[in-house]
């Protein structure tokens, strides 16, 4: 299956899917990564591994379906089946949607439907919830509202900051999202036989 990762930041979550895919562990492909950041550090990641990469500048379009109806292009060019959102800090629109929904795969740092959308991490610490976790789910037209596909819980502990709470939640991130993209795509394979 090809791939596309969209990602803006960091890319740590971008790097462990492409581990995974170097160690043959997941039957993908990683055909493009989409970055909304020209200052991101997944840019360097993606060069680094020879990934093609497009990124825009968001502010140089006139609206959302402007810009994404240029990524669709790149996607449908590059021949992307799968859409894998990865720390990608924007809603998907409906032109992307009306092409791939049902194919949109998105990580989300609590246990949704608690705590979505921006700095979910110091949502739950505000909110001194006593456990958050890691969701992986399909995206729909909502902000991370589409259906889960798997959730795995982390504790809180009183003295957790942003900082070590995010460490425990990526450790848990980095090994999740490549194990449940492995059990996706191999179900699809034994589906199509
Ligand atoms: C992750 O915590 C992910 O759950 C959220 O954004 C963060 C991205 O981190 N959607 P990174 O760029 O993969 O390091």
């Amino acid at each position: 299956k090809k791939i596309a990762i969209f990602a803006s930041g960091n890319g740590s979550n971008f790097h462990s899917i492409m581990e995974a895919e170097a160690k043959k562990e997941l039957k993908i492909k990683t055909s493009l990564l989409v970055c909304d950041h020209h200052e991101a550090y997944v840019l360097q990641r993606a060069q680094g591994l020879g990934i093609p990469i497009f990124c825009f500048n968001p502010r140089e379009y006139e609206d959302k379906k402007a810009y994404e109806e240029v990524i669709l292009e790149h996607l449908l060019a590059e021949g992307v089946e799968y859409l894998i959102l990865a720390g990608y800090m924007r809603l998907i629109g409906q032109t992307i949607l009306r092409e791939y929904e049902g194919r949109i795969i998105n990580i989300h740092p609590s246990l949704l439907p608690a705590f979505p959308g921006k700095d979910a991490i110091g949502q739950a610490l505000d909110a001194k919830a006593k456990e958050t976790g890691v969701t992986v789910h399909y995206v729909d037209e909502g902000m991370d509202t589409g259906p889960v596909i798997a959730q795995e819980s982390v504790r809180i502990y009183e003295n957790d900051t942003e900082e070590s709470l995010k460490k425990r939640i990526q450790i848990v991130e980095h090994r999740l999202y490549p194990s449940i993209l492995k059990e996706l795509f191999q179900q699809e394979h034994v589906n199509i036989g």
